[in-house]
This record gives structure tokens, sequence and C-alpha cells, in this order.
């Protein structure tokens, strides 16, 4: 199965990259590509070369915003000819100065200093959610019962967003992610989601409180639009990406025993082995960029207008920087991995998602002493078919401690 001509199947295992796309790197980090529809792009799987093109604002991010412009995904759309139109708010999919002006208004929420602050209540949500699981008669399905809420309940406190809500916001957020589907269908999900948040923000700008939406409704110079758009990309990257990583995460453990055992007794670990995991599985793979005029990259010459499309898992693969990529290993020195991306855009929730992740696999691993796969390897349902990679589901069981 491919997707604009990138191969999708992990027919090289769950948590490896597929055999296509290792082979182009290896052969030719920057490579020729033809999209739907024959038109000519380049895809960029080498570690130096994500780093040098993720770094360089004449590649243009107005192109994608992972929904409803990334080209080629639906078929028959036609081939742009310039960056697209912006969505107001969305600074994920817009080039400095627009990119700047809004991003600066939310670094100061976000800085490794105020996320060490909010550690302790993320721990609490955490353990909440573990006593939950605990009180659960196996077999469950971690992602339902575990690493969607725990996100989903940190990112709704912190924005304000209800939690009781979910319901509104959870099944078009995830509908979203489908790749490869009518773009009616996208459109719907957007304006259901963006329409609830329209009037959650419009509340806020009224009767602001103490959350980062409040925060940026208290800004008379930023529209009701570009509120919903700046709240809509916060939902969405801030709980789908986590998520993954927590379930998937919690998979490749299982699946490595030897690496699961080390980490159970030296929990001290637990930090590195977060790196490792975001480094190895690298949930967040594709990104899309656009060239706004020629430019070299890694000896080839990309000409202006053309689709660039980054793999962030072979470039963290990639054996020119990683010795043994293909390798889990928890002790590894994985800083330096680009699973968060690189340049201006570098994941602004990046402390957020590594407090989140060291709090949920430090505390399953201490309080699930005997977790275990209920289901095959071979029957995890992979996410192949959305934008952000994991499982759908992942059936756990363990033995009922003695009371
Ligand atoms: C951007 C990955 C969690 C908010 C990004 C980018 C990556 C990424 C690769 C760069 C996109 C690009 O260059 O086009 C991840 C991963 C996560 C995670 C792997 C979890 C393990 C979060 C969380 C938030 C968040 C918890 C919470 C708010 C954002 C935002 C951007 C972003 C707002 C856009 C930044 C910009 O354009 O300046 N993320 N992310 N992410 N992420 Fe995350």
């Amino acid at each position: 199965m491919s997707l604009n001509g990138l191969p999708m199947d992990r027919d090289a295992g769950p948590f490896d990259p597929p055999r296509g796309i290792t082979a182009t790197r290896d052969a030719r980090p920057v490579s020729p590509m033809t999209f739907h529809g024959g038109h000519q792009g380049w895809l960029v799987t080498g570690y130096e070369e994500v780093r040098q093109m993720m770094a360089d604002t004449r590649f243009s991010s107005r192109q994608d915003i992972g929904v409803l412009h990334v080209p080629y995904e639906v078929p028959d759309m036609p081939v742009p000819t310039e960056p697209s139109p912006q969505i107001p708010g969305v600074f994920i999919a817009m080039d400095p100065p627009d990119h700047t002006r809004l991003r600066r208004r939310l670094t100061g929420a976000f800085t490794a200093r105020r996320m060490k602050a909010l550690e302790a209540s993320i721990v609490a949500v955490t353990e909440r959610q573990l006593e939950h699981l605990a009180g659960l008669t196996p077999p469950v399905d971690l992602v339902k019962e575990f690493a969607l809420p725990v996100p989903v309940l940190v990112i709704c406190e912190l924005l304000g967003v209800p939690y009781g809500d979910r319901d509104r916001f959870q099944a078009d957020s995830a509908q979203f992610m489908v790749k490869d589907q009518p773009i009616e269908q996208k459109m719907a999900a957007y304006l259901g989601l963006t329409g609830y948040l329209a009037e959650l923000v419009t509340r806020k700008r009224a009767e602001p409180g103490d959350d980062i939406l409040s925060d940026l409704a208290r800004q008379e110079d930023l529209s009701i639009e570009e509120l919903t758009g700046a709240a809509f990309l916060l939902l969405l990257a801030g709980h789908e990406t986590t998520a993954n990583m927590l379930s998937l995460g919690t998979f490749a453990l299982l699946e490595n025993p030897d690496q699961l055992a080390d980490l159970r007794a030296n929990p001290d670990l637990v930090p590195d082995a977060v790196e490792e995991l975001l480094r190895y599985l690298s949930v967040a793979d594709i990104f899309y960029r656009y060239a706004t005029e020629d430019l070299e990259l890694g000896g080839e010459t990309i000409r202006a207008g053309s689709t660039v499309v980054v793999s962030l898992l072979a470039a963290n693969r990639d054996p020119r920087r990683f010795e043994h990529p293909d390798a889990l290993d928890v002790r590894r020195k994985a800083r330096g991995h680009v699973a968060f991306g690189h340049g201006i855009h570098q994941c602004l929730g990046a402390q957020l998602a590594r407090i989140e992740l060291r709090a949920g696999i430090e505390g399953l691993l201490r309080r699930f002493p005997t977790l275990r796969l209920a289901v095959p390897a071979e029957q995890v349902p992979l996410r192949t078919d959305m934008n952000i990679y994991g499982v759908h589901s992942l059936l756990v069981t363990w033995e009922p401690s003695p009371a």
C-alpha cells in the first residue's frame, strides 16, 4: 500500500520504517519522487539532510496542516502552484512573520520551567488514571483506558477545554487523522471541531479564566478566528501524538523483554528510555514543505515550487547518525533525535510530552509488574491508515496482585 507514492506498509515490523523508505535513504537521502498524478517532488530521509531542510525557511510550511491541505492525499486534488492560503491561527502551517507573531504568544506558556511547575499535577492525573486501570478486570485496551485519557485530560486542563465535552471533539479529531479519505469528510470533521472551539473561545473572551486559551483570548488584537485556529492546533497536536507514543512505546517495550527488564530494574533510566522511544518510534513521521526558490540539498538541486516530503522516522534511524539505529536501547543517549522536528516549527509541546511520557511509562511499569500483551503481537491493529502512527488498540493483561 502506498500514499502519494510513499510506501506505508510496515513490512519490516511494527516499529520499523517501511523497507522502501530505508532503501531510499541508504541509496539517496534526498530522492526525487513522483506523487499521484505524476507531479515530481522530493523525499528527504537522511538525518543531516532533514535537519538542514527543517532549519531552512526557504522551505515554506504553507503546504501542510496534516489535515486539510495535504496535497495529493485526496486523489485528483490539483497540484499546488504556490503556497496554500493560511488558516487563521494554525501557525504550524505558516511562515515568518505570521508564524513568529503567533508562536511568540505561546512560548511562555510552554517553557521547560513552566512545565516543570506543572509536573506534580501531570503526575497526579497519571496516577489517577493508573488507579482506574488497576480497578479493571484484564484484558483491557490500554489505548482507551490509559494512553488516550492521560494526554486528553492534561491538554484539556491546560487549555481550559472541559473534559466533559470530549465526546464533542474526540471523534472529529480522530476523523481528521485518517489519511486518504474524501475531502468532504475531512471538511465535516474540521467544521465540527472548529465550530465547537469557536463557541468556547468566544465564551473565554467574554469571561476569561485561568488557562492558556483564556490568556490568548485576553489579547484583543487576536481575532476569534485566530483563537479558534490556535485552539484547534493545540488540542489536536496535544493529544494524538502523546497518546500514540504511550501506547506504541508500551508495545515496543513489551516486545523487547531484555530492555523492559533493564528499565524495570533501573527506573532512573526512564528519561533516557523516553528519548530513545521518541527516536525509535517517531510517531509523527511525515511532514511536507514547499521550496520557495531553487535550492541545493544533499547535493541535489530542488527547483522552486517543488513539494518536499521528510520522514523523521527514516532520519532517526540513519546509521550515519545513530549506531545500530534499528535496535531499541534504553541506555542509549538519544538526544539529538528529530522526533519533535527541528528549526522554527520544532514542537512547542516537547517538554510537556516528555513529562507525560516519563510519568506514564514509569507509573505503568511500577503499578503493573506483570504487564503483557493479551493478543499475539501480529494481531495488534497498527495505525498505518492515520497521519500519526501508533496502534488503534492494545489489549493487555496482568496477574492480579495478591490481596
Ligand atoms: C509541532 C511532534 C506533542 C504541540 C510538532 C512537530 C513535530 C511534533 C515533529 C514539527 C512539525 C513541523 O515541523 O511541521 C510531536 C510529538 C509529540 C508532540 C512526537 C509527542 C510525543 C505535542 C504536545 C503539544 C504539541 C503535547 C501540546 C501543545 C505542537 C505545536 C506544534 C508542534 C503547537 C507547531 C509548532 C510550530 O509550528 O511552531 N510536534 N509533538 N505537540 N507540536 Fe508537537
